[in-house]
This record gives C-alpha cells, sequence and structure tokens, in this order.
C-alpha cells in the first residue's frame, strides 16, 4: 500500500485538550492542522496496529472503558488499542453492572474510577453526559459517544479512511462531493464528520435524509463554512449523482421522542444497483456500523459486500490505529511511540 502523505515522527504533545485538561469530548476541539498531525502519528501505530511491531510504553497504565449503551466496536477497539500500546484494560458494561444502578451519581463514579485508572472512555445515552465525567477527574477522559450528541473517534477514523482512500485514488478532501443519507438528526457519527470535514474547503455536502431526520439546523450552519455547499434533499438518486464518498447511517429508532418512523422506505437503501446506477467506479461506500440486518433494513445492502468500493471494514480496521495515536496524546507518550518506532 503507498499512500502520498508522508510520516513525519517529530510530532508536539498536548495534541488533545479542553479546558487545559487532555480529554477528548468532541471534534470541535481540532484544527485542520491538529487532525493532520493526530493522522500522522495513526500512520506510526500501523504497523503496531497490525502487530508487525511491539511496543510497551502504555506498560503498566490501565484504561477504564465505562460503556453505558451497547457497543462493539467502539468499546473493543478502544480496549485493543490500549493493549497494543502495552496497558491493559477494566470495564463495565451497561448500567445494571455498575454502582451507578444503585443511584451513584457521574461525579462519584468519575472521581473513584480516577483512583483505580489512568483514563477513561464513557459512552452514555444522554447527550453532555460524558463532559459530565471529565469535568469530575482530572484523568484524560474520551467521549465515546453521548446519546444523539458527538462520537469523535468515529469521525476520525472515518476522514482518515477518507484521505487514506482518496490518496489511493488521486483524490483530495478539499472539493469533494459527500453525500450523507439516512438519520441525520440522531446520527451523532454524521454530527462529528460534518464538523471535522467543515475544516476543509469547498466540499459539497449533500444532506440526504427523510422528513423529521434532518440534520440539526446548528451542524448546517456550522458545514456551511470554508467555501462550503450544504444541500438537502429526500430524493436518494439525485442526492447521490456525482458523490465520492456515500456515508449511509441507520435509523437509530431507539432515539425517537415524537418521530414517526414512517417515509423511510428501502427506497432509501444504498444496493449494489442503486450505487451502479448513480455512482462510479470510485465512489466509496461508508458507514459507522452497526448496519441494520433486520427483515425490512433500509440503510446499506449486504448484496454490496463483495464490492470494493465499500469501505465498511477499512473504516473498522482504521479504529485501532486512530484510538492508539489518541491515547498516545492524551498519555504524553506519542514522541515516545514516534521515536521508537525511528530506531526500530
Ligand atoms: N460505530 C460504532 O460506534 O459502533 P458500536 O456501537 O458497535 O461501538
Amino acid at each position: 500500500e503507498k499512500y502520498t502523505h508522508s510520516v513525519q515522527l517529530e510530532l508536539p504533545t498536548d495534541l488533545i485538550s479542553f479546558e487545559g485538561k487532555p480529554q477528548l469530548l468532541s471534534v470541535s476541539q481540532f484544527s485542520r492542522e491538529s487532525v493532520e498531525t493526530l493522522f500522522r502519528l495513526a500512520d506510526v501505530m500501523q504497523p503496531i496496529a497490525r502487530r508487525q511491531k511491539v511496543t510497551r510504553v502504555l506498560e503498566g497504565a490501565v484504561l477504564g472503558n465505562l460503556f453505558f449503551e451497547a457497543s462493539t466496536r467502539t468499546r473493543v477497539s478502544f480496549a485493543t488499542a490500549f493493549c497494543r500500546l502495552g496497558g491493559s484494560v477494566c470495564d463495565t458494561t451497561g448500567f445494571t453492572f455498575s454502582s451507578m444502578a444503585k443511584g451513584e451519581s457521574i461525579y462519584d463514579t468519575s472521581r473513584v474510577m480516577s483512583g483505580y485508572v489512568d483514563a477513561l472512555v464513557v459512552r452514555h445515552p444522554e447527550q453532555g453526559a460524558v463532559a459530565e465525567f471529565a469535568r469530575a477527574t482530572n484523568i484524560p477522559v474520551v467521549n465515546g459517544g453521548d446519546g444523539p450528541g458527538e462520537h469523535p473517534s468515529q469521525a476520525l477514523l472515518d476522514l482518515y479512511t477518507i484521505q487514506r482512500e482518496f490518496s489511493r485514488l488521486g483524490k483530495v478532501v478539499d472539493g469533494a462531493h459527500i453525500a450523507l443519507v439516512g438519520d441525520l438528526k440522531y446520527g451523532r457519527t454524521v454530527h462529528s464528520l460534518s464538523k471535522l470535514l467543515a475544516l476543509y474547503r469547498g466540499i459539497k455536502f449533500t444532506l440526504i435524509a427523510p422528513a423529521s431526520l434532518e440534520m440539526p439546523s446548528y451542524i448546517v450552519e456550522q458545514m456551511a463554512k470554508n467555501g462550503n455547499i450544504v444541500e438537502q434533499t429526500s430524493v436518494l438518486q439525485e442526492g447521490l449523482k456525482g458523490a465520492d464518498v456515500v456515508y449511509a447511517t441507520r435509523i437509530q429508532k431507539e432515539r425517537f421522542v415524537d418521530e414517526v418512523f414512517e417515509g423511510y422506505t428501502p427506497d432509501f437503501q444504498i444496493n449494489l444497483a442503486l450505487i451502479n446506477n448513480v455512482c462510479d467506479q470510485h465512489t466509496l461506500i461508508m458507514h459507522p456500523l452497526p448496519r441494520d440486518s433486520q427483515p425490512g433494513a433500509n440503510d446499506l445492502s449486504t448484496d454490496l459486500n463483495h464490492d470494493s468500493r465499500l469501505a465498511i471494514f477499512r473504516q473498522t480496521d482504521n479504529g485501532i490505529p486512530i484510538r492508539m495515536a489518541i491515547f498516545a496524546s492524551l498519555l504524553g507518550v506519542d514522541q515516545q511511540v514516534a521515536h521508537t518506532m525511528r530506531d526500530a
């Protein structure tokens, strides 16, 4: 594999911080420059992520992985990333197996965990809850998804994937046409990804959502800067024409408040016939996963599974080096890893 962005080994520390503390709560903490520095660090991590090289820079460190909402990828890949850096992991899953089930507060939980572990990754069903964990402690805290709020590490791995795929295809992010499809109201991954992409210039965003599940207007306003264009439609075929990236999402029925699940028929499904009809051979098909595999599912068909345009498993693979880079930066071992790799 040959990618055009070079690996620069001299890396600044304090790459990721919020209010003077090493925390990753939102993609709003990033500039274009800091995103690209993190991606160079992720490039350094690639051989360690694949176990072609080994580092023990986090030996003795413990990660607290607190997931109060369902997760496969985020929980396991954060744990794997920490272990690949030489650390170990303690976790709780769901409220049932945490003393929050007995009424313990976020403040007390966070303070207690701070005495046991060196960093926390938290997923919580309420927007803003992870920031509450972070306010109660000085150890690094990472937002693993807070309700319909943000999912910053997912957006970082998505953009990293787009950059790597574009590099292979001779494209750049500036000026790209990105189509975001599905539940843009409750999908936290598209919220974070849209804000990150807005750091780039001349992007054409096409937002394709059923009525009542459109992108929140405050995010649309953030996207429409740097000469970016934002178009909104509910007609899938029209919106996909000319897209360099089609980013599909699952309808987040579990977050519905007053919405009625209607207007989102299989006509919105991304499938092989549609992609062959309206996209070209280099269009990337992405999805944060999980995709819905229930009967009547309408986000992303399995008939694209053997199509090289489908990048979903390259996305999930990229979750490891990106999360390793996040930990290395937050725990201040980024320079150490870079130098170890240079000397190896
Ligand atoms: N993309 C994502 O957040 O997946 P999980 O819910 O499985 O962690």
